[in-house]
């Protein structure tokens, strides 16, 4: 599946060394930096027409902030975001505006994101005022009507107010804002975290319909592994700021060698019981560390149950792990660990397992 879309194409977006932080400052009158939150920390990824890239991680590992960034609604410390090639962090007026055209998003809480004194219609519309060029005038009505009904709304609808929606229709009157431009990307931050599960699926199943309708690019953000699986076809997963294991769906659900990743597979709920049995269990303590105090080294060191002297020395590499290189088996993809390990089952539990 991954190759299949992937193919011999070029990527539609690339992130290249991306850094976010904000600066700690202490004074009223004379603001003195005295650290700095490292909230995105050198991140690289590429993104396929077509495909979809799940960012996985806890809350407060940067996933908001590369998605802001991505949509240049703020800009990096440093690091490049190139749309076809062309880095998006420094383009301004015109050229910015035929960009943002392409690139939508799609945001986390339905119930804050729309605006509770504008009509569904224009909620929908909103984005034809800055790129009329896509809708004229005349033609509005007709079009968000069309957008009501590809997203599974009645197009009747159209003068109700949020309030009057239930969280799952509000999602899919944001999802169609996100398509009224016709873009090629939409940076899905979260979309279905504040639904409820019954409901998550149904919007996820739309969203992957539309993704084939429309041949859209998803980056797509979640807080953890269950959600994704049904709609990714390469995953990267996030760690206080930077990606430590990435690979196709199969590689990371099935093959993961980050430490980190497999505690998150070890929260997934296993729906089938007899499927269980023989699985690790894994029991991820303690919090994130803040981004203001990143631990040296393996940022994930405070929590590895494998961390040896060496993981507080030296920061491992984005990379294929060695005793994995040319292997040719499905452990064969980039992970950040010293001690990168293959466990196939692993199943959420009590204890750690060493
Ligand atoms: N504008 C900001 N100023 C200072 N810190 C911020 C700002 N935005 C986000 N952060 C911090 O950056 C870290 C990452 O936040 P965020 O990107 O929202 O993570 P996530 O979406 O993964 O939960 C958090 O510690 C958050 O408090
Ligand atoms: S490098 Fe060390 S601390 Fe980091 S994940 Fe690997 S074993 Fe754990
Ligand atoms: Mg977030």
């Amino acid at each position: 599946m991954t190759t299949d879309r992937r193919g011999a194409r070029e990527p539609i977006l690339q992130v290249k060394g991306l850094v976010k932080h904000f600066p700690l400052t202490r004074g009223v009158l004379f603001r003195k930096q005295v650290g700095a939150v490292r909230a995105v920390d050198g991140v690289d990824f590429d993104l396929y027409p077509g495909e979809t890239l799940g960012v996985v991680g806890e809350s407060g590992c940067g996933k908001s902030t590369v998605a802001r960034v991505l949509m240049n609604l703020e800009p990096p410390t440093s690091g490049r975001v190139l749309y076809k090639g062309e880095d998006i962090t420094r383009l301004s007026g015109p050229a910015l505006k035929a960009v943002r055209r392409n690139i939508q998003m799609v945001f986390q809480d339905p119930y804050t994101s729309l605006n509770p004194r504008m009509t569904v219609g224009d909620i929908v519309g909103e984005p034809f005022d800055i790129h009329p060029e896509v809708a004229p005038r005349g033609d509005r009505r007709r079009r968000v009507r069309e957008l009501l009904d590809v997203v599974g709304l009645n197009p009747e609808y159209v003068n109700r107010y949020p309030h009057q929606f239930s969280g799952g229709q509000r999602q899919r009157i944001g999802i169609a804002r996100g398509l009224a431009l016709n873009p090629e990307i939409i940076i899905c931050d979260e979309p279905v975290s504040a639904l409820d599960v019954s409901v998550q699926a149904q919007v996820v199943n739309l969203m992957e319909r539309l993704q084939r309708e429309f041949g859209l690019a998803y980056v797509f953000i979640a807080h953890d592994l269950s959600i994704v699986r049904h709609i990714c076809d390469r995953v990267a997963v996030m760690y206080l700021g930077r990606i430590v294991e990435t690979g196709g769906d199969a590689q990371i659900y099935e093959h993961p060698t980050h430490p980190y990743t497999q505690a998150l597979l070890s929260a997934v709920p296993v729906p089938d019981p007899d499927a269980r049995g023989g699985r690790d269990r894994i029991l991820l303590t303690g919090d994130v560390p803040s981004p203001a105090a990143v631990p040296s080294g393996c940022r994930f060191r405070t929590r590895c149950w494998k961390a040896e002297p060496r993981c507080e020395e030296r920061m491992p590499e984005l990379a294929v792990p060695r005793a994995f290189r040319d292997s040719g088996t499905p452990a064969e993809h980039p992970s950040a660990c010293h001690f990168a390990q293959e466990r196939v089952r692993v199943l959420p539990g009590e204890e750690p397992v060493n």
